[in-house]
């Protein structure tokens, strides 16, 4: 059996693990769900979903990941004492399967995007812009080209191993990717009449909040965090023993939170400043920014090609660093577990989330009749994963850490065997045991539908 390999910093820690919670989920889902609640309250609301929530739940997975140093379904296996909790394991690398297959088509539109910025950019007004997104992705054979490639392009960083993969692509992506992020928001926040958009972010109106707003908060804060699918279980399955879990969590949930908030700097100052209406939802980036893009900078073509350029390479960028991780919980337990090399356990899961991605892809628009529910298959998938199984995941997780991992082993994980102070310990066992757990509840029962 190979070698598992670790990662070889603390920086390649918190960047690789940074990387997986930087995503589509930051400059794409987090600006239009901004958009479309409220904007600053809906932030507010959502810092307090992630400091309170989010952090417990990112040490617990880091807690059962560590503790075993092996794939997600090991890990829960090992800590279970003969009953089934290794399914948790299981299920978060089947949900990370398929968000990997609809995240790819996602991506891949951002591919497409970037390339077809690269020849020129998307000239026409506003009817045009949005035929183009129309006609291309549903289109049979492009978008589903670019999907496929997205994956091969993690694929290849995946099968190089953890440093010499992973982590070595993070470092160099992540810089990368805050760079173009500031070049973008000083861009952004410069044009004329952009400070309405900054006070759209930061003043907060709290008449539009109700509790659907801050459902909407929570589930964001999961999906940008990573957590209920046991990504963070495996990375934290290479960290070493002298990481700092509650610090290291704390720090990529501060990085995670900037980013998306510097994501909406970049994109409603542009939008106010030509007037467009943020609330456009998920076609914001497809849609309305490329509208954007051509009129805040028609009088300087050559600076409207540069920005545009920059942002859906930022956007690849971004959802590379998460589709790595993805890709990643279903390599390690196929290698793992079916004892083949990490080669061909990385190819397993390429196949299959290739498979996924054709189906998502097709069902944009060229095969219609891929739909389950009233739902095309992407938005199936999309909703399966965030609606269901993220939450019901993560209320596991909380569930089985706080009330069958024997106590012991989760106050070694969190003082790191008696060498950190772990004076806040108390208060993180009465948030898996309880808070944590009761709020995810909720939601979850709000989202079925029982009150
Ligand atoms: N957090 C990422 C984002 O914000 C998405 C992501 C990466 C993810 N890895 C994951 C979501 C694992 C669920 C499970 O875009």
């Amino acid at each position: 059996m190979e070698n598992r390999g670790s990662f070889g910093s603390k920086l390649g820690v918190i960047l690789a693990t940074a990387g997986s919670a930087v995503g589509l989920g930051n400059v794409w889902r987090f600006p239009y769900m901004t958009g479309q609640n409220g904007g600053a309250a809906f932030i507010l609301i959502y810092l307090v979903c992630i400091f309170m929530l989010g952090i417990p739940g990112m040490v617990g997975e880091f807690i059962i990941g560590r503790h075993s140093a092996a794939n997600a379904a090991r890990s829960y296996h090992n800590l279970s004492n003969g009953k089934p909790w290794g399914i948790l394991g299981v299920m978060g690398v089947v949900t990370s399967m398929i968000i990997l297959g609809f995240y790819a088509v996602v991506a891949g539109w951002c591919l497409q995007y970037l390339y077809a910025s690269l020849l020129g950019g998307i000239h026409g007004d506003v009817s045009y812009v949005k035929q183009y997104f129309v006609e291309f992705s549903s289109d049979p054979i492009k978008p589903t080209f670019w999907t496929i490639a997205f994956i091969l392009i993690t694929h290849c960083v995946v099968v190089k191993g953890v440093r010499n993969g992973i982590e070595k692509a993070s470092k160099i992506l992540m810089p990368m990717l805050f760079v173009l992020l500031i070049v973008l928001v000083i861009s952004s926040c410069s044009l004329p009449g952009a400070f309405k958009g900054i006070e759209f972010l930061l003043k907060p109106d709290f008449s539009k909040v109700d509790e659907n707003v801050m459902l909407e908060a929570l589930g964001q804060a999961f999906f940008s965090l990573s957590l209920g699918t046991a990504c963070l279980c495996t990375y934290a399955s290479y960290f070493s023993r002298q990481t700092n879990l509650l610090k290291s969590a704390t720090q990529i949930a501060l990085i995670d939170t900037i980013i998306a908030i510097m994501a909406g700097l970049m994109i409603f100052p542009a939008a106010f400043s030509v007037g467009v209406n943020p609330d456009s939802g998920p076609s914001l980036i497809f849609i309305t920014l490329p509208n954007v893009f051509q009129q805040a900078f028609g009088s300087m073509p050559v600076v409207g090609y540069v920005i545009s350029v920059l942002f859906y390479a930022l956007l690849v960028l971004a959802a590379l660093t998460s589709t790595i991780s993805m890709h990643e919980i279903g390599t390690a337990m196929f290698y793992e577990e079916l004892k083949v090399t990490r080669k061909k356990g990385a190819w397993v899961e390429t196949i299959t989330c290739c498979i996924i991605g054709i189906f998502c892809s097709l069902s944009c628009g060229a095969m219609p009749e891929l739909s389950l529910f009233h739902l095309n298959f992407l938005d199936f998938c999309d909703h399966l994963t965030s609606q269901l199984f993220m939450p019901l995941g993560s209320f596991a997780t909380c569930i089985f850490l706080g009330w069958y991992v024997p106590k012991k082993v989760v106050s070694d994980e969190f003082t790191n065997w008696g060498t950190l102070k772990g004076s806040l310990f108390g208060v993180y066992l009465f948030m898996v045991r309880i808070v944590c757990p009761l709020c995810i509840l909720t939601i979850f029962l709000h989202q079925l539908g029982v009150f």
